[in-house]
């Protein structure tokens, strides 16, 4: 191990974060009753320029007004090369900031981005004297973004996430993009010629990279890696092949950009049963071994390396909170 200890971000459930435009105080009554882990009340990009200053002072009152209970609740504001960024900083904190978990920061760009919001949030928190701290998360959606993205999970106390912003990714890395988050058709390796004289077309993930690059920036930091949108509502298989790819490459959740997509998401990033079998199993193994004063742990005739416990241990958490929703 290194002599460097990574400070884990607080442990919250964060398989399914959904997605809710600020502008309409329906979906956000909706939201609050819904099966999401967490909830980003959005000020961005679902909302048009001449609805903002309303989508602030719906989120502030449900805020307020509406049960949360049980889920995690994100404002995104919007970006920082913008004049609504500051107002929506302001605003939030200051009338509901004791309310609000998380600021979503959506383009962070560099360590300063954050540094500038975290400045705000620590002047307007010791000015109202609240008791909690809101925490960060960070969109990855610019190629500059992912350029910095070590730097800006490293950048503030108050980071918990980072999340991957495809549809913006492809936009500014100009990717030839078809469903957003989904596979591209033309992103193939042609199979040299097979016994029969056929190739074959393997699809590839055109977002392996960054994604990949996005979860070491986050666990090198002790931030959970989550995936972002699925652009087709109607494709469910399609959205969870997404995730469990996703999942498989260390992701902890996806986003649910309409609500058929959060019980998909809480399916695939919830451990599966035998999964959880087999990490008590471990764990119980584990207790024996040191009950007999044995060094090496042993299951099924099987030697149990110390990763293996650390993944049971975490995994045995994970289904714990689950259970206790
Ligand atoms: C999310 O904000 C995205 O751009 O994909
Ligand atoms: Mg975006």
């Amino acid at each position: 191990m290194s002599f460097t200890i990574v400070e884990q971000a607080p442990a919250r459930l964060n398989r399914s974060e959904q997605a809710v435009p600020g502008s309409n105080l329906r979906f956000l009554e909706k939201a609050a009753q819904g099966s999401a882990d967490m909830v980003f009340l959005d000020l961005e990009d679902a909302v048009a320029p001449d609805q903002k200053e309303q989508a602030r002072k719906n989120i502030i009152q449900a805020l307020h007004d509406l049960d949360w209970t049980g889920k995690t609740v994100s404002v995104r504001i919007n970006g920082l090369d913008t004049h609504y960024c500051y107002r929506d900083v302001v605003d939030i904190m200051e009338q509901a900031g004791d309310k609000v978990d998380l600021l979503m920061i959506p383009k962070a760009g560099t360590a300063a981005d954050i540094y500038a919001i975290d400045m705000l949030c620590t002047q307007i928190e010791a000015a109202k004297g609240y008791k909690t701290r809101v925490g960060f998360e960070m969109i990855i959606e610019t190629a500059l973004g992912m350029q910095n993205v070590h730097e800006i999970a490293a950048a503030s106390k108050r980071n918990e996430s980072l999340h991957f912003g495809v549809a913006d990714y492809a936009a500014s890395t100009k990717a030839r993009t078809t469903n957003i988050g989904g596979p591209n058709p033309d992103y193939v390796v042609l199979t040299d010629a097979l016994e029969n004289g056929e190739r074959e077309r393997h699809w590839g993930d055109m977002w392996h990279y960054a994604i990949a690059r996005m979860v070491v920036a986050a666990r090198a930091n002790g931030l959970r890696p989550i995936d972002g949108p699925f652009g087709d509502i109607s494709d469910a298989e399609g959205y969870k092949a997404q995730a469990m790819r996703a999942a498989i490459l260390g992701c902890e959740g996806k986003w649910a950009i309409h609500p058929s997509q959060v019980d998909l998401a809480n399916e695939v990033f919830s451990p599966s049963e035998k999964a959880i079998a087999q990490a008590n199993a471990i764990l119980e193994a584990m207790v024996e071994a040191q009950k007999k004063g044995l060094g090496a742990v042993t299951l099924n005739g099987r030697l149990i390396d110390i990763a293996s416990i650390k993944q049971a241990e975490v995994l045995v958490k994970t289904a714990a909170q689950i259970a206790n929703r």
